[in-house]
């Protein structure tokens, strides 16, 4: 006999996972279904999607280990912090801590669960039909039915043809977060969020880091006043960042890979020890059996939604990587909220105007909104306040005073259309941003609020006095 539940989700990562909650707080007897094939201590597949798996989660863990790895190196004796003795890291403890870390919050998920009543149904999801009291799937071995459906089946690692993936040798997002030495010479393709994040990690770990990538420009996404600040620091640093590059044959070796590709200035060939393929990502929509119920998949291979996430089936609603928008943990999160509460009959939202983006490189970089190129290419009328972390006590203080913050906001009605931040701690400094967009905020209303002193913070403030012209400490 089929199980029956109000609510079936399909993928346990943060569109998922919280989705779940969501519909469980909001009264419907719920289950998430999770197929990871990496199973926690009792055998059973582990909560929380790539996020938390091989995701946001991990390379923070590493990221902050090579921060303090190389603050060591770097940052000590300016201060006067002498070690006696040389400092060393410890790549298998390091990646043990951050398994310990995975282990404790995927765990978390399932304690959740339990708190919010979610059934937790181990097992691959697919679509069987429409039967009488909603849509029957298949969970494993067991048959579910359910009055709504939402699918959130995430995505892996897009790959290259001809560059087989071994995640020894040569390294998807997987295989980047579990790598047991440094690398004496790290290869990384793509120049895009993980590209930077595990090439920063690995460089500052004493890797010698080599990034191939294919377009002209770096960080087309960016502000492009953030993404030449970023690049003039990053090459700084020794990431050796070559734009403009076609790779071509790629061997692998015994204990190295060989990387043939060309650049503006020719044919060359490069040897490195490990190579991480960072090119995009795909969404996981192979083995949902989607053409036999109808589910319309787009020709980017994205499950089609309207702008409340209901796909083309009624009652089946997907969430997160699997549907268009940017492949963001918190997106998917506040989709899966989104729909819970659309389910409920609530007016559940997504404001994708101010979802802020990180790189959680050193600097960082957040954004949210508009940038400047594309206020420009649509004509939009507006002004610009920029300030330097240089100008503030607090970052000169730390020892860390590179980056600034740049706030675009309308000339005629001042409304901030984007704020754009490289600094320290720039990845808690955007919320202020999206607090006051989401408000639709202007940036004398952030002007006239009072900043905490001495904090990073009052860097946003002076460059909302800086839209009108009057900074007071610039
Ligand atoms: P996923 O997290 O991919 O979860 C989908 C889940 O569904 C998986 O667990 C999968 O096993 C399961 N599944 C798939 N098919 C089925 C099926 N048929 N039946 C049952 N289960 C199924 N985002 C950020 O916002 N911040 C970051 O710092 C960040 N860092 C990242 C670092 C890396 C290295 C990578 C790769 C990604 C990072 N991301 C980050 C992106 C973030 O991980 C994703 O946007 C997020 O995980 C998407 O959530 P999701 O629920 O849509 O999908
Ligand atoms: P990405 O889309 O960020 O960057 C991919 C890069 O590879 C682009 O610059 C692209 O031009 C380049 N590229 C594509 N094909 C290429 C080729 N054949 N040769 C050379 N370069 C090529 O993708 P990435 O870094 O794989 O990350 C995937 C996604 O995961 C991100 O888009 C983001 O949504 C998410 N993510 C988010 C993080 C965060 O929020 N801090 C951290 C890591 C990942």
């Amino acid at each position: 006999m089929a199980k029956q539940f109000d609510v079936l989700v399909v993928g346990g990562g943060p569109g998922g996972y919280v989705a779940a909650i969501r519909a469980a707080q909001l009264g419907f007897s719920t289950a998430c279904a999770e197929s990871n094939p990496y199973a926690d201590p009792k055998g059973e597949p582990r909560l929380g999607g790539t996020c938390l798996n091989v995701g946001c989660i991990p390379s923070k863990a590493l990221l902050h280990t090579s921060h303090l790895f190389a603050e060591s190196q770097h940052a000590f004796e300016a201060q006067g912090i002498k070690v006696s003795g040389e400092v060393s890291i410890d790549v298998p403890t390091m990646i043990a801590r951050k398994a310990k870390v995975v282990e404790q919050l995927t765990q978390g998920i399932k304690g959740l669960f339990k708190k919010n009543k979610v059934t937790f149904l181990a097992g691959h999801g697919s679509f069987v039909g429409q039967v009488e009291g909603g849509w029957q799937l298949k969970v494993g071995e067991e048959e579910v039915i359910a009055k709504h459906v939402i699918v959130a089946t995430g995505s892996t690692a897009r790959h290259l043809p001809g560059i087989p993936v071994d995640n020894k040798l040569v390294c998807d997002n997987i295989g980047a977060l579990e790598i047991d030495a440094v690398p004496q010479r790290l290869g990384l393709i793509g120049s895009g969020v993980i590209g930077l994040e595990m090439g920063s990690v690995w460089k500052r770990l004493g890797a010698q880091v080599t990034i191939l990538e294919a377009m002209d420009s770096f960080l087309g996404a960016a502000d492009q006043d953030i993404a030449k600040e970023a690049l003039k620091l990053f090459t700084k640093q020794g990431l050796d960042i070559k734009l403009s590059v076609k790779v071509g044959q790629v061997s692998v070796g015994e204990k190295s890979v060989t990387v043939e590709y060309e650049t503006k200035d020719g044919a060359q060939t490069a040897e490195f020890d490990r190579l991480i393929v960072s090119v995009g990502r795909v969404p996981n929509t192979a083995g949902l059996n989607a053409e036999a119920v109808g589910l319309k998949i787009d020709e980017r291979g994205f499950i089609d939604v309207d702008a409340h996430n209901l796909t083309n089936l009624p009652n089946v609603w997907a969430v997160g990587d699997v549907v268009r928008g940017p492949m963001l943990a918190h997106k998917a999160m506040e989709e899966g909220v989104a729909v819970a509460e659309t389910i409920a009959g609530q007016k559940g939202h997504t404001n994708f105007d101010t979802i802020p983006w990180v790189i959680y490189t050193s600097p960082e970089i957040a954004w949210v909104g508009k940038t400047e190129q594309a206020l420009k290419a649509e004509g939009v009328e507006y002004r610009v306040g920029k300030i330097p972390f240089m100008a503030n006590g607090r970052a000169l203080g730390t020892g860390d005073a590179s980056g600034f913050v740049k706030m675009l906001a309308c000339a005629k009605t001042d409304r901030i259309l984007g704020v754009h931040i490289i600094g320290a701690n720039a990845s808690e400094l955007i919320g202020e941003a999206v607090v006051t967009m989401e408000f639709a905020g202007a940036s004398e209303d952030l002007a006239r609020i009072c900043h905490a002193h001495p904090t990073l913070s009052e860097v946003v403030h002076e460059a909302a006095l800086a839209v009108d012209k009057r900074p007071l400490h610039f």
